[in-house]
């Protein structure tokens, strides 16, 4: 069946950056039915025309590995309408103009959610509508909460979309293959053997001109409410009865709900803000002088957490989360550390315990284990055994956009899920909000802030 998106913030930053390529892709492998097509409503006194231009250098700039052929043909498959997307009149237009079932797309700030989906409640959708909302979802559990009750008098569950690509991450997919079609890993997963869970995404990328969005979010919002926790419950989530939206979803929320955040704030959390430096080869200025920052919100580009999964298989394992901008290197990963073995049977050796490193960029999984190496057959060496996985045939807001089109939410977070991450996460919002973490300063470029 052909269907149309309608994106609501259909100039902004996540359309131009990744809707539109992934939409040319999924054109490009005959993804896409023919006559679908994408409606943006935005703000701008733009024509067709305008938008097609607008879209068509954002395609050659994100886009340009696919043929020509493919980006003209989305092009001419994008139509544009002035509105207001808090406006039911506007957006009672905007629906007016698509045929079949649409796919309305919120790809707005997540201040704008709460309003556009009032709007929307107010003028209702058609039958078999998709509503898809992008991260994170609100500004804490609260806004979560009347999120859901909007959405929910909207459609039904099994049609929202909320969205977090870092599901649709190849290492994050293959975490379910490795944990769950091996015989080797599940019986050694849990407290017994598992002496801690680093979940890291650090990014030397600065704030890249989106403060109109992330002062408002920082790094607690942007990365680890969702993410990360995201990540968390893919590693220590129970084996689901089958990889789809029945199951997955679910043992994920299990997990979520059996995190414990930080008992203090101030001994489990650190928040930072860079400060000037040079980072992924660019000299940027401070945090606080970006174009657009007000320095009185106190946003925080750094942010880390320890939190527990209280739980009969985690019981006492540490899970650290650590996310930041603007430092000195890329770094996507989870590591897992593995207990020491009972007893050594070799002399006047101290091996590291065995490593597991789950690596999202580039996308590999390493074991790092302790053998007998070369030289002295009796010495132990460190081996590192390294699987690089292969690209998937699409990126991951691809993949995500092709499981929206199938009416498939395997790969959407569920309304209990967003909450519950809320819920973890909040103690830490009032307790930086009330100041007392203090905010740390680390120069671009660095290591980030020194707990
Ligand atoms: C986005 C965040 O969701 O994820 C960004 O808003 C972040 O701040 C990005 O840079 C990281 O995702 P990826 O896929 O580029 O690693």
């Amino acid at each position: 069946m052909t269907r149309s998106f309608v994106v609501l913030g259909g100039t902004g930053d996540l359309t131009g950056r990744l809707l539109l390529p992934s939409l040319a892709q999924l054109y490009d492998s005959g993804v896409l039915p023919e006559g679908s097509g994408l409606l943006a409503v935005a703000r701008e006194e733009w024509d067709d025309d305008a938008y097609r231009g607008w879209a068509r250098d954002r395609l050659a700039a994100h886009a340009d590995e696919l043929p020509a052929g493919s980006r003209d043909r989305l092009l001419d498959r994008l139509h544009y309408v002035r509105g207001d997307v808090t406006d039911p009149a506007d957006l009672r237009a905007a629906l007016d103009r698509v045929d079949g079932e649409p796919v309305v797309y919120l790809a707005l700030p997540h201040t704008l959610f709460r309003p556009a989906l009032t709007a929307l409640a107010e003028i209702g959708l058609p039958e078999g509508s998709r509503l898809v909302v992008e991260k994170p979802f609100g500004a804490d559990g609260a806004d979560a909460r009347a999120l859901n009750e909007l959405l929910h008098r909207l459609l039904p569950e099994e049609a929202v979309f909320r969205v977090d690509h870092f599901l649709a991450k190849q290492t994050v997919l293959n975490i379910l293959g490795l944990r769950f079609a091996n015989r080797v890993f599940e019986p050694i997963w849990n407290a017994a053997h598992i002496e801690r869970v680093d979940i890291v995404a650090d990014e030397t990328l600065g704030l890249e001109g989106r403060a109109g969005y992330y002062d408002r979010a920082g790094a607690l919002r942007d990365m680890v409410q969702n993410h990360l926790l995201q990540l968390l419950a893919i590693v220590a989530m129970e084996p689901p009865l089958t990889v789809d939206a029945s199951s997955l979803p679910a043992r994920k929320a299990d997990v979520l709900r059996a995190v414990r955040p930080p008992d203090d704030a101030r001994t489990g959390s650190v928040r930072g803000r860079y400060t000037a430096g040079t980072a992924g080869g660019r000299a940027l200025p401070d945090y606080a002088d970006e174009d657009g920052v007000d320095p009185a919100r106190q946003t925080e580009t750094h942010a880390e957490l320890t939190v527990t999964v209280d739980n009969w298989r985690w019981a006492g394992v540490p899970f650290r989360l650590r996310s930041g901008k603007a430092l000195g290197a890329d770094r996507q990963e989870i590591v897992i550390r593995f207990r020491p073995v009972p007893h050594l049977p070799f002399l006047d050796a101290e091996p590291e315990p065995d490593v597991l490193r789950l690596s999202l960029s580039p996308d590999a999984i390493a074991l790092e284990v302790n053998l007998n190496g070369a030289g002295d057959p009796f010495d132990l060496e460190r081996e590192v055994l390294t699987a690089e996985l292969a690209p998937h045939d699409l990126p991951a807001y691809g993949l995500l956009l092709r499981e929206l089109l199938d009416g498939d939410t395997t790969l959407s977070i569920s309304d209990v899920e967003a909450e519950e991450s809320w819920r973890i996460v909040e103690p830490l919002l009032a307790a930086w909000a009330a100041g007392d973490v203090p905010l740390l300063d680390y120069p671009a470029g660095s290591a980030g802030p020194e707990a």
